[in-house]
């Protein structure tokens, strides 16, 4: 069991220097020790970042749902593995133990295979937090075929962009979802999906809500007549270890949506690695990760890593603040919840509320406290530590992304020392660098610089869908030989490591990374614009909102501006989500130029910002005079 699961930070620092002397034969112990491969590999690693092509376990054969379910029904199938606790209190909650799980997903996978879906094929998952979410996901990694879960939040276009880019044969929904109060009509959404989408043969869609839908003839079924005629058995697909696995869509600065491809092999050493190590997991644990299965988060660390790791894994449909907002806290009560995972927006939105609602329950099961997705400052830090971890929980402020699979910096519990708002120490096997502008990297301690990873990990993901130029473009052409996050991060006195933030036109609100582009273009086809430029400006509880400068093709009078926002926020809704929607929208005779055309959004941002003091040179700009009259009119 050696390296697997690091008790002491003198052991960690041990680990982490075997792990950069020798990684390979740090990830061939780890990946021989604790999975079930049904070939080996013939080679550990290779790697070139310029093509770039990486490869990790090359020539070894397995199926991950075999290391996720199959393997643990000898010594715990009666263990739940997949813990729903539906939107509604009152609705009891679902304990799927392994064996079932088992059931459920070969079922599953076989009513795929009688849609004709084989290995390779892509699979569209549009569904809510309900457990055919996990086990679609599951069945689809039994047969081969790669999922493309989309948050059911996004809209009818957003979903269609994402159908389209991976060809998807087959999209699984429901007849709609709960959320909180409300409910939503997901069926409607990829009806309307669909009408751009030819490539989509089939619809299959699980009962939630029990709402009247149309179901469109030769293309909709209902879900469960067909798994209940299905087999229970269902041969795993033997996979390579570099086959496709799924392909998860992440905002890029330009253009579409990147759809990030993860293969299987190294995606499933490293996820249940972190996962054992970063939450510190125990066999009677019960661990909950309040993201969605949509999200990076929810594929890595409450899918895949937990079950790798044969855990308890809590699915939870419903909202923090309904049917109030003890909500999350009658939870870890209710299930005796050990870990708890959630991001900074949703710490700093409950810190609002009155002590009342936590305190009316008894959180003394937990002993890790999580945090992901963007910065957490450090007034939400020390709520989330005194309120829920009453100072006994170590908080793990985990960074990583969409693209890197899994956890890179992060505290280890009861190991690393944490210091609120730091990430503290790369987990073993990840070799950060600090990057100045010119390309050199940064050495010592007390820097600050653009955070690169010089060395491959398992989990990294090994392409953008249909478009490698672009993934060699955005990640590994900004510095020679290293993969460019495109955060900014410090590192202190004692090598701890601190995200300052995006360096890029990615904008994280409420912890979801959105492009400006995309929202800019989507404003930009309302007939009365002209154009326009998104900024992000601080806010006490989504950590950045945004801030939309727009210029109209004709000024109108300002009673129809409050009109014209609406309008435009409808059409964010319509193109992208409600999640991209602009918090404040200035009209503006112009927006401040460079002489070559290119939007000074430096300018912009400190105007959002209210740091007007220190505009810096504006002289040379296009257009200097606006600068003044979008200061004056500044929201
Ligand atoms: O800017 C970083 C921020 O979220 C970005 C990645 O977003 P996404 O791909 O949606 O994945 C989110 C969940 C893993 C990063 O580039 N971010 C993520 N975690 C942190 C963070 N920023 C600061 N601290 C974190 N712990």
């Amino acid at each position: 069991m050696s390296n697997y699961h690091i008790k002491d930070l003198e052991e960690y620092y041990k680990v982490y220097r075997k792990s950069v002397r020798e990684p390979e034969s740090f990830w061939e112990e780890i990946a021989e020790e604790h999975f079930v491969w049904r070939k080996r590999w013939d080679k550990v690693l290779s790697w070139d970042f310029k093509s770039p092509e990486i490869k990790w376990f090359e020539g070894a054969k397995l199926n991950i749902t075999e290391n996720c379910i199959d393997r643990h029904l000898f010594t715990k199938g009666e263990k739940t593995a997949i813990l729903f606790e539906p939107n509604d209190p009152k609705e009891a909650a679902e304990h799927i133990t392994y064996n079932q799980l088992y059931k459920r997903v070969n079922q599953f996978a076989n009513v795929l295979k009688s849609k004709g879906i084989g290995k390779g094929d892509r699979v569209c998952i549009y569904l809510p937090m309900i457990p055919e979410l996990a086990i679609s996901v599951l069945a689809c990694a039994r047969i081969g075929a790669i999922h493309s879960v989309v948050f059911a939040g996004f809209s009818a276009t957003a979903l269609s962009m994402r159908i389209n880019d991976s060809d998807c044969k087959m999209v699984i929904t429901s007849d709609g979802s709960y959320r909180g109060a409300k409910t939503l009509d997901l069926k409607g959404i990829v009806d309307e999906a669909l009408e751009a989408c030819s490539c989509v043969e089939n619809v299959l869609v699980a009962k939630r809500i029990q709402s009247e839908i149309l179901m469109k003839e030769g293309r909709d079924c209902w879900l469960q007549p067909l798994l209940d005629a299905a087999s229970t058995e269902c041969a795993p697909e033997i996979m390579d270890a570099e086959d496709p696995l799924f392909i998860l869509y992440t905002s890029g600065s330009t253009g579409m949506p990147k759809g990030m491809v993860h293969t299987t092999g190294g995606y499933m050493v490293y996820t249940a690695y972190t996962f054992k190590n970063v939450f510190n997991y125990k066999e009677e644990d019960v661990y909950w990760c309040t993201a969605d299965i949509g999200w990076i988060t929810g594929h890595s660390y409450i899918v895949y890593g937990p079950l790798a790791n044969g855990a308890t894994t809590v699915m939870f449909e419903g909202v923090p603040s309904y049917p109030d907002c003890g909500r999350f806290w009658e939870v870890v009560e209710k299930h005796k919840v050990t870990q708890f995972y959630t991001a900074p927006t949703v710490i700093r939105s409950l810190a609002k509320e009155k002590l009342d609602f936590v305190n009316a329950y008894d959180l003394s099961s937990l002993k890790v406290l999580g945090s992901v997705g963007e910065p957490i400052n450090e007034e939400a830090w020390h709520w989330y530590n005194d309120n829920i971890g009453k100072k006994q929980s170590p908080i793990v402020d985990t960074w990583w992304q969409t693209e890197t699979g899994g956890i890179m910096l992060s505290p280890i519990p009861y190991v690393t020392p944490t210091i609120p708002t730091f990430a503290t120490l790369p987990l073993p096997g990840i070799q950060p660098a600090l990057m100045d502008e010119l390309g050199n990297e940064i050495e010592g301690k007390q820097v600050d610089g653009r955070l690169c990873f010089k060395y491959p990990w398992p989990s990294m993901a090994r392409t953008i869908w249909g478009n490698h130029q672009r993934y060699k473009e955005t990640y590994f052409s900004t510095y020679e030989n290293m993969y460019f996050t495109g955060d900014g991060a410090l590192r202190d006195t004692v090598g701890y490591y601190r995200i300052t933030g995006r360096v890029d036109d990615v904008i994280i609100v409420s912890g979801h990374n959105l492009g400006t582009a995309p929202i800019e273009d989507a404003i930009n086809e309302h007939p009365a614009v002209a154009e326009s430029a998104i900024v992000g400006f601080e806010h006490d509880v989504k950590g950045n909102a945004l801030y939309g400068y727009v210029t109209l093709k004709e000024t109108g009078e300002s009673r129809m501006h409050d009109n014209l926002r609406k309008e435009i926020n409808q059409m964010i809704t319509e193109h992208i989500g409600p999640i991209a929607k602009l918090d404040k929208i200035q009209f503006t005779g112009g927006l401040p130029k460079t002489r070559s055309g290119k939007i000074m959004r430096r300018i912009l941002r400190k105007i959002a910002g209210k740091e007007t003091s220190n505009l810096g040179d504006t002289s040379t700009l296009l257009n200097p005079e606006v600068v003044q009259e979008i200061m004056d009119n500044a929201l």
